[in-house]
């Protein structure tokens, strides 16, 4: 026996993604890194057993849009305590966002994240590069050699490219090295700084708003500039319905685009801004209930890729002050599958659907590995108590950051063992001590 072989032993393994979709009780054996075998009852004198009995076993989790501010930003979190997070959140690979200090913006930067990820050895850590050197949307980052360095995708986060004609040379670049561009969409003309969501309640209270035009107008450009170039596209946290809309309209025209949605944008509408809890300020905002309906309906009918989290932790420093001076941004991590799962009990999303857009859904987004327990592949699994309560406090989070409007909230569901390579990274009950 391998004394690394590992047998997850009678639980629901839950695979909607793979080849031969897998909705079985049984066990699974993973041995030097991989899964090896899946049936009913596995020998248990081959390898140590891990009792799973009425927990549901799933791919691990991926999220393509984490902002871990290292370097540069440590205070509000670091590589170690971005990825600890993202193992208790049952994640198992997370990409980086470049907007951190220095940016992202060439192979140097890339390749510290890269390294550090790699001695912290907790979850895989994919980076994503800049589009624009420093972010300013002026001169394109140098994209081959970050691609040489590891990133797997370009992205200006935190900010949209204004520029058209920058925006086409990015396709045509990421194109010749089949990178995804995503795009935060936000016509910066439209949203002029305003802190929510434009619409009844930021009238209300007294709160300059920015208007759901500001996300679709820049949607529509950038498709009009993806058809004539090519270039895999993908729209960052997607929160209005004319968005959902036109990246359906596209998706039907064939032409290679892909979306993501965060969990605060499914569960929390502007109302949540109502009592000027700093919190909830996030960029794009939270929108109307008619936009959350048609984020669910387009996750549902796959309109939707992915369930992204836009992990984003701020220190009290940037929350603890007015509304409208406040940095956007909230954490997610570890509140995601929760609040994903109590969709599912609810039965407003179908949980092979959920577990599709954590896993299988983002993977082939950004055409990573992963997302599948199909025999042969690596062992990046999670296992989920799809019932257990979970409080969500400020001493418990594994992030540097507190900055949630979940926090007292309890939930129901969580991950509770997490394994990457064949390697327990997050064991919530001690069931390997
Ligand atoms: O809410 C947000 N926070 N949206 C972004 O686009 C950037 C992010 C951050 O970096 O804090
Ligand atoms: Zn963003």
């Amino acid at each position: 026996m391998d004394p690394g072989d590992l047998v997850l032993r009678g639980g629901r393994i839950l695979d909607p993604a793979a080849g031969k979709p897998l909705d079985t009780v049984g066990d699974l054996r993973i041995s030097a890194g991989r899964i090896v075998e899946i049936g009913r009852v596995l020998d248990p004198q081959r390898g140590r057993v891990i009792d799973i009995t009425d927990l549901w076993l799933v791919p691990g989790l991926i999220d393509l849009h984490v902002h871990l501010r290292e370097p540069g930003q440590e205070y509000k979190e670091d590589i170690e305590t971005g990825t600890r997070a993202a193992a208790a959140g049952g994640f198992t690979t997370i990409c980086c966002m470049p907007n951190t200090k220095p940016v992202n913006d060439q192979r140097t930067v890339t390749e510290v994240i890269v390294r550090r990820a790699r001695e912290v050895g907790i979850v895989r850590v994919r980076p994503i590069g800049a589009i624009s050197q420093n972010l300013e949307g002026k001169a394109l980052a140098d994209i081959a050699d970050m691609k040489e360095g590891g990133i797997v995708a370009i992205s200006d986060d935190g900010r949209p490219v204004m520029n058209a004609g920058l925006m086409r040379r990015a396709y045509e670049y990421a194109r010749t090295f089949d990178l995804p561009v995503v795009q935060h969409a936000e016509d910066l003309d439209l949203s002029e700084g305003g802190s929510m969501n434009e619409g009844a309640v930021s009238t209300r209270i007294g709160i300059r708003g920015q208007p759901a035009c500001a996300e679709s107008a820049m949607v529509a450009r950038d498709l009009e500039i993806v058809e004539w170039t090519g270039a895999r596209y993908h729209v960052a946290h997607v929160s209005t319905a004319r968005t959902v809309a036109l990246v359906r309209d596209a998706k039907r025209r064939g032409l290679p685009v892909t979306c993501e949605v965060t969990p605060h944008h499914l569960v929390l509408t502007d109302e949540a801004c109502s009592h000027y809890d700093t919190r909830t300020k996030v960029m794009p905002p939270l929108r109307t209930l008619a936009d959350q309906e048609a984020l669910l309906e387009g996750l549902i009918d796959g309109t939707i890729d992915c369930i992204a989290t836009d992990h984003a932790p701020h220190s009290p420093v940037e929350k603890d002050v007015e509304f409208e001076c406040a940095a956007p941004g909230m954490l997610g991590l570890e509140t995601a599958l929760p609040l994903i799962l109590d969709f599912v009990r609810m039965g407003t999303l179908d949980e092979k659907r959920a577990i599709i857009a954590l896993t299988g859904g983002p993977a082939r987004a950004f055409g990573l590995p992963g997302g599948t327990l199909a025999v042969g592949s690596v062992a990046d699994l999670c296992v989920i108590d799809p019932e257990r309560p979970f409080t969500i406090d400020s001493e418990h989070l594994a992030s540097k950051s507190k900055n949630t409007p979940f926090l007292g909230q309890t939930l129901a569901g969580r991950a509770v063992l997490t394994i990457v390579e064949g390697k327990v990274v997050f064991d919530l009950d001690g069931r390997l001590r």
